[in-house]
């Protein structure tokens, strides 16, 4: 938990809750979201947020078993704004009534402002809002006053000013509601009294004294893996604690064209830092042979995976912590939008195990940030362009984008494609922005053969599904709309440059209902 001021985020499933904490973090106050059984009187009383936020969701407050906030929390002197669900679940709690509406307002609605104060100071006296409800207010709690309205809602924002207790139905949150900045703003700034001071060159000061705290003199072990968040949380532990921090580089030999040589040039060479490498291509190869199940690919290599990353830190004097660039997102416990916990969709690789085995206590300092976060904080301490922009990469590396059996032919025809792939949507003359707007793009090889014509010879060979994507979160994606030229020139390269190859095909689905890898 930071030192500074803080806005308490209760979330109820909805699926913009991370967008409330992005807003406001943006305004440079820190918060933190939690889920709705932890919401307490006592929490409010220990942790002092400056502010409490209920977010929406998809219940219905007269549901049994709805999520509802305890009544004691809106006496605890402490401002607190709810938002649609949030709304009607605090409207519920202090006496008013909520009912299903007969018109669903979704989408963009006027809003017009009744009273020019509070969180509406400032604020346009007609204005365009976000709506998503079938829910709404038909009766006001006692001491509520209704603050601004809609077509269809009577309420589209309530407040009791004595108390300190306001209410939106539409979404501030989301780029759509005009206002939406300037209402949270003065949610944080005029209601709560925040100072917005958080910024990331306070983060990194908080950070590092946080580290020498929880270290002390030990060892801190880290599995490098040239992708962003780990190697954001190593240039911070080294900047804490020097070399007492050692990394560890699995080369399992699934990597992309020229990884490893770039964090040998980053972290060795260019920040000096203590990096092992690990040598076990043949290793992980020789356990995939004959595989072609995805999840058993899965297994076998965070199994392997595990072995040799416990081999190397156990060589390694006083290793007492292991660090992990685990993010805020993975922290998060959200109430499922889709109720009750997740299906394991795709087993993922990580380091499981590893500290209970091995007795190490886990290091995380990036906890508390989101993607963007990290990249931000990477700038600030050095990190190169290349590194921090780089697409995410999966653990299992390039085996499951192999479809079918990981052979070193099959891994050689997929690493040239995606370095194809790679090199042209960088170097793109229609959008030079292009890379950085994807979410993920690269090649899959696909386990079937197709007949082709080159030169006056038949051929027999492999192709290529090309996968590009748009994504704020992983969670959803949409297939990239890429310029036709640009696809045409990375299939007419694979096809001419990469030897075994005769046919590119452009994967358009989107997630759901597919996953952005294949495997
Ligand atoms: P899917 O394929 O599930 O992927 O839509 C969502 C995001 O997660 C990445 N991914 C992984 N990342 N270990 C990781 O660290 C893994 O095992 C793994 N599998 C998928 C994927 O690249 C995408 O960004």
């Amino acid at each position: 938990m930071s030192s500074h001021e803080s806005i308490l985020i209760v979330d109820y499933g909805s699926q913009y809750t991370q967008l409330i904490a992005r807003r406001i973090r943006d305004q440079h106050v820190f918060c933190q979201i939690v889920p709705p059984r932890r919401l307490s009187a006592d929490l409010l009383h220990q942790e002092r947020p400056k502010g409490l936020i209920l977010s929406g969701g998809p219940a219905s407050v007269y549901q049994p078993n709805a999520p509802l906030p305890p009544q004691d929390v809106f006496e605890a002197g402490i401002p607190a704004l709810g938002i649609c669900y949030g709304m009607q679940a605090m409207g519920r709690v202090l006496g008013g009534e909520v009912r299903r509406a007969n018109i669903r307002e979704y989408g963009k609605s006027i809003l017009n402002v009744l009273k020019a104060e509070g969180l509406f100071q400032g604020v346009k006296e007609s204005s365009v809002c976000w709506m998503s409800h079938g829910d709404h207010i038909v009766v006001l709690p006692e001491g509520f006053i209704a603050t601004a309205q809609s077509d269809n809602s009577r309420y589209a924002a309530i407040a009791n000013r004595r108390r300190h207790l306001y209410g939106l139905q539409f979404h501030p949150e989301v780029v759509h509601t005009e206002q939406g900045d300037k209402i949270l703003s003065n949610f944080l700034f005029n209601i709560c009294g925040c100072h917005g001071k958080w910024t990331m060159a306070s983060f990194v000061d908080e950070a590092i004294a946080r580290i020498h705290e929880q270290v002390g003199d030990a060892h801190v072990v880290l599995g490098l893996s040239g992708g962003v968040d780990s190697s954001v949380a190593a240039l911070l532990i080294h900047r804490a604690i020097g070399k007492r921090l050692t990394c560890i580089f699995v080369d399992n030999g699934l990597l992309r064209q020229g990884e490893r040589e770039q964090v040998q040039k980053t972290f060795e060479r260019h920040l000096s830092m203590d990096v092992r490498y690990a040598d076990e291509d043949q290793r992980f190869l020789e356990s995939l042979k004959g595989i072609t199940d995805p999840e058993q690919k899965r297994k076998i290599i965070g199994r392997e995976f595990v072995a040799v990353f416990e081999t190397e830190a156990k060589a390694i004097p006083n290793v007492q912590f292991l660090a992990q660039g685990t993010l805020y997102p993975d922290v998060i416990e959200s109430v499922s939008a889709w109720g009750g916990p997740s299906a394991t969709i795709k087993t993922h690789h990580n380091v499981g195990g590893i500290p209970e085995r091995m007795h190490l206590k886990l290091l995380e300092p990036l906890r508390d940030l989101f993607k963007d976060e990290v990249r931000e904080l990477g700038k600030l301490l050095g990190l190169p362009e290349e590194i921090r922009i780089r697409h995410p990469f999966p653990g299992p590396g390039l085996a499951v984008r192999i479809l079918g059996e990981v052979t070193p032919e099959r891994l050689r025809i997929v690493r040239e494609a995606d370095f194809i792939v790679h090199c042209e949507i960088m170097q793109s003359p229609e959008d030079p922005t292009l890379y950085r707007k994807l979410w993920q793009a690269f090649a899959v090889l696909l386990p079937v053969k197709t007949v082709g014509v080159m030169g006056d010879e038949r051929t027999y060979e492999h192709v290529i599904a090309l996968r590009a994507v748009t994504s704020l979160d992983a969670m959803t994606a949409d297939w990239a709309k890429l310029p036709a030229e640009l696809l045409e020139r990375i299939s007419s390269r694979i096809i001419n440059e990469v030897k075994g190859v005769n046919r590119v095909v452009y994967d358009i689905s989107s997630k759901p209902p597919a996953t952005i890898e294949w495997e």
